[in-house]
């Protein structure tokens, strides 16, 4: 019997409850488990809610589960929102006595009061390691494997000195000890056997975009720090000076993006991070990249929004802004990756893409996805394919002229890279001719519009990375995009384990919208339910318009959290039950 087991450790921010859902992934990983975590936090430095849950399991899991079966409540606010949850057989570990909320009684539900608090303040002299006495007292109770534990820690800390590591393994022990001496476990629950650890890599979400950035060739990098985005600044700059590349921090997004199609024009693969408010400011210059057919890759972690918003919160409604964020005709390619590893391949996809068009190409991460940490086997870099751009030089073409617009039957020409002997040319937001000169006359306005989209014409025969998994006779499919699709497999593996048959699309490409793919998939049944993060329906819209009578059922979500894969079970099972046409 598989073991699985979600723990939820909540508090506020400030109380470390963040690195202690890392610690247990991180111990949990190097013993071999499979862990999905999810974290949120408000846009407050200290103070408010504050959520880290950590599913283990010794099988492969894509969601972060629908509730939990361990609750470790740090204070009276972590109680009070989840104790509707602590349903018959689940467990509280909490701070007790000493805390500040006694809880009430919860009929069959295993309580294990801890005096975090306390032993933090008064035995070991130090409050800010309350959070590794629960885990200690947490590791004791379920049998978390507590030397890869102890090494997670000592690797964390080791860079604020010898005394901090020392004091919060003393605080493990403490934790471990209270429980050894103090407590009677009732509940069955523990974490499952260790085993070797895996070929993988302890990756973040923004993490995975950073490495998938230096891999696929990027050594310019310019950003304007915004939440959540800015963490990928954070990684590109710990590695990219090794790589003789650069990051700037520019004075906002207009210059950020700016500097980023300078390189490009220069030659060098280059990429920016933002979120939605950024995006908007870089709006004016995204066309100038396709207008100019300058590569770029432009990653959107998106938040809440619109406006402030909720920088630190969850969403998936930067879609249609991404897709229609620039003035006139401006071809892009936009992808959106679904969990921590295809961060890392779809940003190399990404750079692939921008250099063999010649234009921006966005990558949608999102709040939440930034923040997981997932274990992703060692990618075998010697098998990723890196395209670079068509050069003038390169393809020693045979004309008088360099011509860096040449009207190609693909709509690709080569380009110039300045400084090179003959291909000088103009980048120009202004319509110009093949020539590079400034021209408005008709036909070569017709002749580089039609240019200009050529390059997209076959684009899903090109990229062809669509999820297909389809059940023969299955009346539903449900197409999910984003985070949402690794949250959608939990539910459609549910909905056959329970003997419905559901077929699944995750397209990787959202836009342009992967057409083909999708009406072949929606001809085989009957309804297509689009599960997404926003209000609007942004992917079923797209859907609707662009194919020919793909109308999608939309299940929408806007709360700020990723949708558990219970809601999208239950709204898929009910369309099945009633049957459907
Ligand atoms: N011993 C020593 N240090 C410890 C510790 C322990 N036992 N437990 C935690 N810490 C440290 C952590 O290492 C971290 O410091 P670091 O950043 O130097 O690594 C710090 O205490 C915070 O702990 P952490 O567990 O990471 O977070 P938390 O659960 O306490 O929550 C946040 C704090 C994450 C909510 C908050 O700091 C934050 O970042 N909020 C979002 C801010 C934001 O993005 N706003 C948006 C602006 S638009």
């Amino acid at each position: 019997m598989a073991t699985d087991i979600i723990m939820r450790i909540a508090g506020e921010g400030g109380e470390g409850v963040i690195s202690s859902g890392d610690f247990l992934m991180q111990a949990a990983t190097r013993a071999g488990m499979e862990v999905v975590t999810f974290k949120t936090f408000p846009s407050e430095i200290k103070g408010g809610y504050a959520l880290s849950q950590v599913r283990i399991s010794d099988n492969k899991i894509h969601s972060q589960g629908d509730t939990f079966d361990i609750l470790v409540a740090f204070n009276g606010e972590a109680y009070a929102i989840n104790r509707k949850e602590l349903t018959p057989g689940k467990v509280m570990v909490y701070d007790f006595p000493g805390g500040d909320f006694e809880p009430e009684e919860h009929k069959d539900v295993y309580m294990y009061p801890v005096p975090m608090s306390k032993i933090a303040k008064f035995d070991l002299q130090a409050p800010i390691v309350k959070n590794m006495v629960a885990l200690g007292a947490v590791s004791e109770l379920f049998k978390v494997p507590v030397e890869s534990l102890r090494q997670s820690i000592i690797d964390k800390f080791i860079k604020k000195g010898q005394a901090v590591v020392d004091k919060n393994l003393e605080a493990i022990e403490a934790g471990a000890r209270y429980v050894r001496e103090n407590i009677k476990k009732g509940d069955k629950l523990v974490f499952p056997s260790p085993t070797p650890q895996k070929n993988v890599i302890i990756v973040e979400g923004s993490e995975a975009v950073a490495l998938g950035g230096m891999v696929a060739g990027c050594r310019f990098f310019s950003c304007y720090p915004i939440t959540p985005a800015t963490t990928i600044a954070n990684y590109m700059s710990s590695m990219i000076l090794k790589a003789n590349g650069f990051v700037y921090q520019a004075e906002d997004e207009i210059a950020s993006i700016a500097n980023c199609l300078g390189a490009s024009f220069a030659g060098v693969k280059t990429m920016t991070s933002t979120s939605g408010p950024g995006m908007d400011l870089m709006s004016e210059l995204l066309g100038l990249g396709s207008m100019a057919e300058l590569p770029v890759v432009v990653v959107n972690v998106q938040r809440g929004g619109p406006s402030t918003g909720m920088p630190t919160k969850h969403d998936q409604a930067d879609l249609l802004s991404t897709a229609y964020n620039s003035h006139g005709d401006t071809p892009k390619i936009i992808l959106a990756a679904s969990n921590v590893e295809e961060n890392f391949y779809l940003t190399v996809d990404a750079f692939n893409l921008a250099e063999r068009y010649q234009m921006p190409v966005f990558l949608l991460s999102d709040a939440s996805l930034a923040i997981r940490t997932e274990a992703i086997p060692v990618p075998d870099i010697s098998k990723i394919k890196i395209e670079n751009r068509v050069t003038y030089e390169g393809q020693k073409v045979a004309q008088e002229k360099f011509l860096r617009y040449l009207n190609t039957k693909s709509g690709i020409s080569p380009m110039g890279i300045p400084g090179s002997c003959g291909a000088s040319y103009a980048a120009t937001g202004l319509e110009h001719s093949e020539d590079s000169g400034p021209r408005t006359n008709p036909e070569t306005r017709n002749m580089m519009t039609e240019k200009r989209w050529r390059k997209l014409e076959n684009i899903e025969e090109e990229y062809t990375k669509i999820e297909t998994d389809e059940q023969q006779g299955a009346e539903v499919g449900i197409i999910a995009w984003g985070l949402t699709a690794s949250i959608t497999k939990e539910a459609v593996q549910r909905l056959r384990n329970k003997g419905y048959k559901v077929s699944a699309l995750y397209p990787k490409m959202v836009y342009p919208v992967p057409v083909k793919g999708i009406e072949k998939f929606a001809s085989k049944v009957k309804t297509v339910i689009i599960p997404e993060a926003n209000y609007q329906g942004q992917f079923a819209q797209l859907v609707k318009a662009k194919t020919n009578n793909v109308n999608p059922v939309r299940l929408n979500i806007y709360r700020g959290e990723p949708f558990i894969p219970r809601e999208i079970e239950e709204f898929t099972e009910k369309y099945l039950k009633k049957g459907v046409n």
